[in-house]
């Protein structure tokens, strides 16, 4: 502690006071201490451990968990550019370099003088107005080489971030097509006092009859949920229960939940505190994503301007002991934090990992107690059902999946951006209108969903056909389904969190043989590799993010094998790296170039 300047002392006595010193806020105080000293030494991690009452190990872990904590000096101004294939296909690689020259450094390094430090990261939400990326958090979006510049000016004049021009941060809505959801006006309250005048068990009544399902991807059935988490009976002496807005958000080429929080985060909300009241909740939780830091403001305003409306807080909407509030959580760079029991993890202090299932969260959730955890687009649904009646919403889209879906486009589109459709539409529609320039695959549902080709594009978005949690990724006829397929290999290696070993090791593995692939080395062996650890991965992992990491390399090996032959030698197997050009050091050495001093191509095998 003694490292901790009194200047440096004051700020972090002030964060951990700010959060009551519970460790429960455990991420939240280190993404505070993280804003005041750049980055979290040791000496701050041992303040906050004691402040707190945690051991310095579970501080060190969360730390080392998130990937957007540091235990050292990353500069000054840490830049992450996005890495997501559709920032990709925009040219983003091509900024990286050019920044880099700029700037004259590498990847993933601090500048000399710890200004700058530049480096990737996944998916950022923002695809429709990609390339993009973050510094010190902060979401600048359009990037060209001339805004580069820019950029790199502003930071070697080390201008504060808050004086940058507004508009590099401007973040825009892109709604392409509207209906039950984006369309409607409502007033605040007007849902929620439908809900209460239906009572708890009339509203999950209404919801059953709507046969409203989950929109995070898995599609459970929300009234199951709901009436599951208000049967439980809570436990011990303070036996309560939660409702927590999974806002997540990391699927690759998923942004719905970005532009709901963003331009209807009054739905957001309402939808929560009905839950809370259907369930007997007092309080919830929306979990927002690290990379939307840029509307915690915001969304703070909103919860303040509702309680002054008397819909949050004591005796909601005047109802006696329906006493409801909402707070904030900002995840830390972790897309496993998205799987709803990591998600709770996180929300308690501690690093992002799935738990094991059952129980499960409706019964054993938040700090043990019954708690629904409900998407973002969810939640807004909830509205139109209080308003309307179940009866009513099931009138729309198809028997097993009812209502309307919200899609995410991206890729090679003329109109990037967010579509709402009743489900049941054909790939076709979106693809014609969105302005679809010849594409020959669309990956629905992100790096963990499926990549459809031509022939498929008569099939319908629906749980019962093409399920998707949104994103809806366009490659034209001129891109690579291998270097697509690549791409999520090195997502999910990268965000798989380690827990088990199917998918730690699993996930790595996958992505050194696409990368073996790449460099020309590739065989059959290797297709033969990618075919065995994908099942055994998919059999194996524990959580989500292990079964599905490989359904892009199964669709694409199945739908676009001449995208991968073209890169397969002829021979059985190819090592990664050449073991003769390998020992050429040794015999510049030992001044030897006889027969014996080379290794023939074909031995190293065995
Ligand atoms: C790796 C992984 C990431 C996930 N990410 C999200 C996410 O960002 N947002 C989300 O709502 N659900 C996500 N889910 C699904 C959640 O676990 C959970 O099913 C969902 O939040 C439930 O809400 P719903 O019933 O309203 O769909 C993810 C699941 C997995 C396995
Ligand atoms: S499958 Fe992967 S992400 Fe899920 S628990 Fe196992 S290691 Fe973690």
């Amino acid at each position: 502690m003694s490292d901790l300047s009194e200047a440096n002392l004051g700020a972090l006595s002030a964060i951990v006071d700010k959060y009551r010193r519970q460790p429960t806020y455990l991420v939240q105080v280190l993404r505070e201490v993280q804003d005041a000293l750049d980055h979290i030494p040791p000496a701050a991690m041992a303040y906050v451990a004691s402040a707190l009452g945690v051991p310095i190990g579970q501080v060190e872990a969360v730390t080392a968990f998130y990937a957007f904590f540091h235990d050292r000096p990353m500069g000054r101004y840490r830049v992450l550019i996005s890495d997501n294939i559709t920032d990709r296909m925009l040219g983003s690689m091509a900024l990286v370099e050019h920044m880099l020259n700029r700037l004259k450094l590498k990847l993933g390094e601090v500048s000399a003088d710890g200004v700058v430090s530049v480096g990737l990261t996944s998916c950022t939400g923002m695809c429709d107005q990609g390339p993009a990326m973050l510094v010190n958090n902060r979401t600048i979006t359009r990037l060209t080489p001339r805004r580069i510049d820019e950029i790199c000016e502003l930071i070697r004049a080390q201008v504060p971030l808050d004086d940058w021009p507004s508009f590099y941060f401007k973040v825009d809505d892109n709604i392409r097509r509207a209906d039950m959801l984006l369309a409607a006006q409502w007033s605040p309250g007007e849902a929620l006092r439908a809900a209460t005048s239906l009572g708890p068990q009339g509203m999950i009544h209404e919801l059953r009859l709507s046969n409203l399902r989950g929109r995070g991807g898995a599609g459970f059935t929300t009234a199951v949920k709901w009436e599951a988490a208000r049967n439980a009976p809570g436990h011990g002496p303070n036996a309560t229960r939660y409702v927590v807005c999974n806002a997540d958000e990391g699927e690759p080429g998923t942004f719905k939940d970005r532009v709901l929080l963003q331009s209807y985060a009054g739905h957001v909300f309402e939808g929560m505190t009905i839950a809370g009241y259907a369930i007997g909740a007092s309080r919830g939780f929306l979990y927002l994503r690290g990379e939307y830091t840029y509307l915690l403001q915001a969304l703070e305003k909103h919860l303040a301007d509702l309680r002054k409306m008397n819909l949050l807080g004591r005796s909601v909407c005047g109802v006696e002991g329906f006493d409801f509030d909402i707070e904030i959580h900002v995840g830390a760079g972790a897309y496993v934090c998205g799987e709803e029991t990591a998600l709770i993890e996180s929300l308690e202090g501690k690093p992002g990992r799935p738990r094991i299932r059952p129980p499960f969260p409706v019964t054993h959730g938040y700090l043990g107690q019954p708690t629904v955890v409900n998407n973002v687009e969810t939640l807004c649904k909830v509205l139109e059902i209080a308003t309307h009646g179940g009866a009513r919403y099931a009138g729309l889209g198809t028997k097993q999946s009812t209502g309307t879906k919200i899609l995410s486009v991206s890729g090679d589109v003329d109109r990037p951006g967010l579509y709402e459709y009743p489900f049941g539409v054909r790939i076709a529609q979106v693809l014609e209108d969105c302005g679809a320039r010849h594409p020959q695959a669309v990956q629905v549902s992100g790096a963990a969903g499926m990549c459809l080709s031509e022939r498929e594009f008569g099939r319908r978005i629906a749980f019962e056909d093409v399920p998707t949690a949104g994103s809806f990724m366009v490659f034209g006829a001129q891109r690579d389904l291998f270097e697509v397929a690549r791409n999520f290999t090195h997502f999910f290696a990268h965000e798989s969190c380690g827990f088990c070993t199917p998918c730690r090791v699993g996930t790595t593995l996958v992505s050194n043989l696409m990368d073996k692939i790449a460099a020309g080395h590739g065989t059959q062996y290797e297709m033969n590799e990618l075919n065995r650890l994908a099942g055994v991965i998919k059999g194996s992992a524990h959580c989500g993010l292990g079964t599905a990491s490989c359904n892009a390399i199964v669709d694409t090996v199945q739908k676009f094998r001449p995208a991968y032959e073209k890169r397969l030698k002829a021979v059985d197997f190819e090592p990664a790296f050449d073991l003769d050009a390998a020992l050429a050091k040794a015999r510049e050495v030992t001044g030897r170039d006889d027969a014996d001093a080379h290794l023939a191509q074909g031995m190293e095998q065995h």
